[in-house]
């Protein structure tokens, strides 16, 4: 190798030496940032503070006669079991699950919705009747409606407004 050579390669080794040296430096800086910062902004928040709480919260709490606390974790308990139940269908809702299957095509003798001849002298002998043989049930004369159309889970007032929903559409 002729001087230049060396000279050349000393120099380059010396410009990499001190690169590499930069970024360790500059690594071991962001890694000592992160720890100050980032981790303890994840060990603070809430979210991680709401978990610790969860897993080490007592298995069960005794709730006497009175005891506000456990008062307010039972009716807790009991808004968020009752909530989906409390759920009513609308009139069109429960027309589109129970009813249309029978009520929309007019099959085995149910008045087509939309079909107002079919439901003039229906409409006749008043809503509370409708109301009365969608819930319980009707054998009429041209086949027989079951009540509730077969759907027990379904309340009286979802009934009622699946009627009035079908009764306004076949005026
Ligand atoms: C299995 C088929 C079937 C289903 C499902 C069904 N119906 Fe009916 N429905 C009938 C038949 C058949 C009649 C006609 C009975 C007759 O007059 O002979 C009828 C009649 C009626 C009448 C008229 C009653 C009267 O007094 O003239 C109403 C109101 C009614 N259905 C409401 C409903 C509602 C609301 C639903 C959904 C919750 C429903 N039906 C689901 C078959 C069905």
């Amino acid at each position: 190798m002729s001087n230049q050579d060396h000279k050349f390669f000393d120099l380059f080794m010396l410009v990499i030496g001190i690169l590499v040296g930069i970024t360790i430096i500059i690594f071991f800086l962001a890694r000592y940032m992160a720890s100050e910062t980032q981790d303890r902004h994840i060990v603070e928040g809430a979210i991680y503070q709401q978990q610790i709480a969860d897993r080490i919260k007592p298995v069960g709490s005794v709730a006497l006669p009175g005891d506000q606390a456990g008062q307010n974790e039972k009716a807790a308990a009991k808004a968020a079991a009752a909530a989906p139940v409390a759920a009513t269908l609308s009139g069109l809702e429960v027309f589109n699950t129970a009813c249309a299957a029978c009520h929309g095509p007019g099959i085995a003798g149910a008045p087509k919705v939309g079909d107002a001849a079919a439901w003039a002298d229906r409409i006749a002998t008043g809503m509370d009747k409708l109301k009365e043989h969608a819930v319980t049930g009707f054998q009429g004369k041209t086949g027989f409606m079951p009540p509730k159309g077969g759907r027990a889970d379904l309340s009286d007032d979802e009934i009622h407004s699946a009627v009035e929903y079908m009764v306004s559409e076949s005026q």
